[in-house]
């Protein structure tokens, strides 16, 4: 299906492959393996000749369908599927970096996102310099001769800061570099990186694509070099492939992704209002909020503010914990991008075992607090913080 079509249609439509029993929802083929007319098709299939499927680990028809709705909804030429969001980064560095390269990434990610980078991908020969996502100058300052990735994350979790995509794409381009932009918060329901200069594009798919928090997927997007002559072969050689199971669950949960997205944005904005008015909230992260410092670019880059927002609780720690533990209807969970609203401590959570200093660099004070908006009734969200706020 081409570009001719709007989000919506695509997200329902696009992809699609009906089997000879021409069913009408997309099917689930719950199969390891594909068989093959004779031997010479086999010996083919496997050289890469011919359109029919092989192994499930190379790819599956359900998985293809994913693959292809994805892709056609961010505009991308190609789209791989993986097992999970952090698989879709391990595989992008691995098949497109080498040892020795250098690596410039936004200090805003998601923290697992800093402990591969950091941890794991140095020990590989791999060097990593983070910089501030909002500083161009930073961007430009950390680029060096070996610099092949630039990464970044936007609006970056929990602090929902909003780099300039186009901005450091055009650093990116300068240095003869690729720009990966996780759009895991926003989707390509709010916001479309390719369009902005962006190379590639990472998705976590347990987020929002899935929407109703049941299974985890990833995918790495962008033009067929990178993504199927690389990442591809990486992932049918080393494995963290996408089952066929989560590929259809996540399939489905696109299907409502642009009502869902919207919807949640218009929810998350709202409470991030009533969140500014409440005199023991010392400050609200929103970028849909007027007072957010990067308001006037997320207006440019993004569709709607998305559905994260956090604030800091004056008090600290105990302040936030109790905002926290006062809640009844909202999920006390690490997750986000479900319709039910989920509330976390960042500091004590999901950025635990970053050092104190790292996590006041990053602006993750004691007491903030970040909630994922799902699809709730407002006024009962604002009853539920209100009891810890009051
Ligand atoms: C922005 C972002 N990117 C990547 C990931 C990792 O995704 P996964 O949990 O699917 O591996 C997450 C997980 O929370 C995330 O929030």
């Amino acid at each position: 299906m081409t570009r001719q079509f709007e989000l919506s249609t695509l997200g329902v439509r696009a992809g699609q492959a009906r089997s000879q029993f021409n069913e009408h929802s997309e099917a689930l083929y719950l199969t390891s393996s594909f068989v093959f007319d004779n031997a010479a098709q086999a010996a083919s299939r496997f050289t890469g000749g011919g359109d029919g499927f092989v192994y499930s680990r190379f790819t599956n028809p359900t998985v293809s369908m994913f693959q292809d709705r994805l892709a056609a909804l961010e505009g991308a030429e190609a789209c791989v599927a993986t097992a999970s969001g952090m698989s879709a980064i391990l595989a992008t560095s691995m098949a497109l970096l080498k040892a020795g390269d250098h690596v410039v990434c936004s200090n805003a990610v998601f923290g697992a996102t800093v402990q591969l980078y950091a941890t794991i991908l140095s020990r590989f020969g791999l060097e990593t310099t983070f910089v501030s996502p909002t500083r161009i100058d930073e961007w430009q300052r950390a680029v060096r001769p070996g610099t092949r990735l630039l990464f970044l994350e936007t609006p970056s979790n929990p602090l929902g800061e909003v780099a300039d995509i186009a901005a450091v794409a055009a650093v990116a381009k300068k240095a003869g570099a690729l720009l990966a932009v996780d759009n895991a918060l926003c989707t390509p329901a709010l916001q479309r990186p390719l369009e902005f200069g962006a190379d590639l594009i990472i998705h976590s798919a347990t987020k929002y694509l899935d929407g109703q928090g049941r299974v985890l997927g990833g995918a790495i997007l962008g033009p067929k070099g990178p993504v199927m002559d690389g990442v591809f072969g990486f992932l049918r050689t080393a494995g963290p492939s996408l089952s066929p199971f989560n590929a259809w669950v996540i399939l489905k949960g696109m299907e409502t992704l642009e009502l869902r997205m919207l919807a949640q944005s218009e929810r998350a904005l709202e409470l991030a209002r009533w969140l500014e008015g409440q005199q023991k909230v010392a400050r609200v992260h929103y970028p849909g909020l007027e007072s957010h410092p990067q308001h006037a670019l997320a207006k440019r880059q993004q569709r709607a503010g998305g559905a994260l927002v956090s604030f800091d609780v004056k008090g600290g720690k105990e302040a936030a914990w109790k905002v926290i533990d006062s809640t009844k209807l909202i999920s006390i969970t690490g997750n986000l991008g479900d319709v039910k609203t989920t509330i976390t401590h960042p500091a004590t959570t999901t950025h635990g075992r970053i050092t104190p200093e790292a996590r006041a660099a990053a602006g993750i004070t004691d007491g903030l607090v970040r909630v994922a908006v799902g699809l709730e009734a407002v006024d009962d969200l604002k009853l539920d913080l209100d009891r810890g706020l009051s």
